[in-house]
């Protein structure tokens, strides 16, 4: 047989229940190479493939998971339409040379009378915790449980949700959890505009002016750092936003990058961070401002 034509890697493992995914990992784990974690709700892009590139550096084995974790959308939210596209993700994996999908049911993250939650206070307070008021109890609680299902001695989580990633950061570190975080810039597309399961969601016209926010983010950085007043270049952002036909605009902030407390003068490394909708869909999106 001519190798390409069978592919380089067998099909992924997808596991679907505990005691299968826990004998999987135990046999994993025997060869003594670490094991690294990308937490994912499928409908996989160039974005997560970039994560699990970065998860097999050096040799570590990798399990992807998917789950559409019903805990961390508001009752008026995607949770229904949210693209669901199991079997192509599954090739897309095994192209990568994934070992395990981890790819539970709702039955087995959330058994009948599961009733424990975990939140982290201060930094998942402001911006889409103001926004969408519950969702990083609904990410921080399903991480939890995935690092106890999976074990991984590393995880990697993508900057384009540069809060949700402070917040297990946060968590790792008050729960003294024995896992690496890594945090993977944001993978764009061409023209700019962070890649994200969302944005299958925009129309041509929409996807054509989706790229105002990296835009706008991306001038209200330059002229922070040239030294105009945070408040002004903010401002700017948003009247650029709404030109574009943003509507409602959530936040666009400047926040410390590590505690992610609100700015008002650039006086340390800090974070644009922006989230508005467009149309139906909400996208978000964050740059690294420096000051001089
Ligand atoms: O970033 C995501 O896709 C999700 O929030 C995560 C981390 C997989 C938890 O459900």
């Amino acid at each position: 047989m001519i190798p390409a034509l069978i592919g380089a890697f067998p099909p992924v493992q997808t596991l679907r229940d505990l005691p299968a995914l826990r004998t999987a990992i135990d046999a994993l784990k025997r060869d003594g190479k670490p094991l690294a974690l990308v937490p994912t709700m499928g409908a996989l892009h160039d974005g997560h493939m970039a994560l699990v590139e970065e998860a097999r550096r050096g040799g570590r084995h990798v399990v992807v998971s998917i789950f559409v974790n019903p805990k961390q959308f508001g009752e008026h939210e995607d949770l229904d339409a949210y693209p669901r596209r199991e079997a192509k993700d599954a090739q897309m994996l095994t192209a990568a040379g994934v070992d395990i999908l981890w790819a539970p049911g709702v039955e087995v993250m959330y058994p009948a009378g599961f009733a424990t939650n975990i939140s982290v206070s201060g930094v998942s307070e402001g911006l889409d915790g103001a926004a969408r008021p519950g969702h990083f109890d609904g990410v921080a609680t399903v991480v939890t449980k995935l690092f106890n299902q999976v074990r991984p001695n590393v995880a990697i989580f993508g900057e384009k949700d540069y809060q949700q990633l402070a917040v297990i950061r946060r968590m790792v570190a008050d729960l003294d959890l024995p896992i690496e975080i890594i945090g993977l810039e944001t993978q764009r597309a061409e023209d700019g505009l962070a890649l994200s399961s969302r944005n299958a969601y925009l129309s041509e016209a929409e996807r054509h002016e989706a790229v105002a926010l990296p835009r706008a983010l991306g001038e209200a950085k330059r002229q922070m750092e040239k030294g105009a007043s945070v408040e002004a270049a903010i401002a700017k952002a948003i009247a650029t936003l709404t030109h574009h036909g943003f509507d409602p605009i959530d936040y666009v902030t400047l926040c410390d990058a590590a505690t992610l407390a609100p700015m008002s003068v650039l006086d340390r490394p800090a974070r644009l961070l922006g989230a508005a909708k467009l149309g139906t869909t909400r996208l978000i999106d964050n740059i690294a401002v420096d000051p001089a």
